[in-house]
């Protein structure tokens, strides 16, 4: 079978002919069959996250359940599933207490690449491969707590937008930030994640709606998720802009969607007294912010990060693509292209370029 092999970094995709084993206790074999393309994606190619090459990457998947291993018990053969990038033990701390993403032991794993006994499933030219969830493989094998079981009325090609971009975007302002009706929200950054907080502000009832971007077709595509106002920053000092919208006082959720530190760092001036930044994009390794301390104090603002939208994957994941079908979340919206495989470096040049909301990759 077929997979798009990141050799090294800052070197093109190679679609390449890889071998997988069977699924081990505890394991899940799935077919893949359709993946997004997330900026995070471009940001490993970029070696600008610590995830090592040579690798199989691609965190955006959803696909059927082809076999399970030995101990499987939650999905069966034929299961709609969504994959998730980060997986959880159940046991530990963070788990007991409700926040499965933060789980280390899982943590650990994912960023290894490995399973969790620290072997690989993939091969190639006889060596370990490593892989990242592995959805721009044709088939990828990942343990139990990383298949998310889903109705089967929702297209595949939508539904895979969950495995991240949606659930990150619509959990930073549902579960990380809990927007409340009536709250003024800023998003920084319309891609396929910036979109996703747009409208899950919208789902939880914010009353306005700013949204930041430097391009304008992507503003105009904000409005379609739910944003009420536009700023575009090279109309001058995007804070100053919102602090316009919002007589002078900022709003109560800005939320950067860029992975930008200087953005990151001018976003506070944003905040109303009592808000929050919300940290969503993610900075290259080794970046530094600052802001003033006083304001901490003296104006309660905060300044809050949100991983993969804070979720509990077996609630959240089901809620969300039923949000769908109420019509209530858009996701086919949020496809501009679908690609084939071997067209993977076209997608991660789509998403450099600002082109797209989202990619997907739909497996042959
Ligand atoms: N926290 C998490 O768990 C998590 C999960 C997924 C992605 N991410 C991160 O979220 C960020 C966004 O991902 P995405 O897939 O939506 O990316 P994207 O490339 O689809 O969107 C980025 C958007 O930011 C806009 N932008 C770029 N520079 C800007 C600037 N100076 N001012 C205003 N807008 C600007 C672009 O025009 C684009 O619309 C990335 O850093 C990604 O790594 C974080
Ligand atoms: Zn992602
Ligand atoms: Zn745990």
């Amino acid at each position: 079978m077929r997979a798009a092999v990141l050799q090294a970094w800052n070197e093109p995709f190679q679609v390449r002919e890889v071998h997988l084993d069977q699924p081990h206790q505890g394991e899940v074999l799935v077919k893949v069959v359709a993946s997004g393309v997330c900026h995070s994606d471009l940001s490993i190619q970029r070696g600008l996250l610590p995830m090592m090459p040579p690798i199989i990457i691609g965190h955006e998947g959803a696909g059927i359940v082809e076999e399970v291993g030995p101990g499987v018990s939650s999905v069966k053969k034929g299961d709609h599933v969504v994959l998730t990038w980060l997986y959880s033990c159940g046991y530990c701390r963070d788990c007991g207490r409700g926040r499965p993403h933060l789980c280390e032991k899982a943590a650990m794993a994912t960023m290894s690449g490995a399973m969790y006994d620290g072997t690989t499933r993939f091969q190639l030219d006889g060596q370990p491969l490593r892989h990242w969830c592995g959805s721009f493989a044709e088939y990828t094998v990942v343990p139990e707590q990383a298949v998310i079981p889903i109705r089967k009325d929702v297209p595949l090609t939508s539904a895979c937008l969950v495995g991240c971009g949606v659930m990150t975007g619509v959990g930073a302002a549902m579960n990380t930030a809990r927007v409340e009706p009536g709250d003024t929200v800023a998003v920084v950054g319309c891609g396929g994640v910036g979109l996703n907080v747009i409208q899950g502000a919208q789902v939880c009832g914010a009353e306005r709606i700013i949204a930041v971007d430097l391009v304008e077709k992507k503003l105009e595509l904000a409005k379609q998720f739910g944003a009420t106002d536009t700023v575009n920053p090279s109309q001058g000092d995007w804070t100053d802009q919102v602090r316009a919208l919002t007589a002078g006082k900022g709003a109560d959720f800005v939320f950067e969607v860029v992975g930008n530190p200087n953005l990151i760092q001018q976003a506070f001036a944003a905040v109303r007294r009592g808000g929050k930044l919300v940290i969503v994009g993610v900075p290259p390794m080794g970046q530094q912010v600052t802001f003033p301390a006083m304001n901490f104090p003296l104006e309660e603002k905060g300044v809050i990060g949100s991983y993969y939208g804070s979720p509990r994957f077996r609630y959240d994941m089901p809620r969300i693509l039923d949000l769908y079908m109420a019509k209530r979340i858009k996701l086919d919206e949020l496809v501009s292209r679908q690609l084939k495989l071997d067209e993977i470096n076209l997608a991660m040049s789509l998403i450099e370029q600002g082109e797209v909301a989202r990619s997907v990759i739909v497996h042959g």
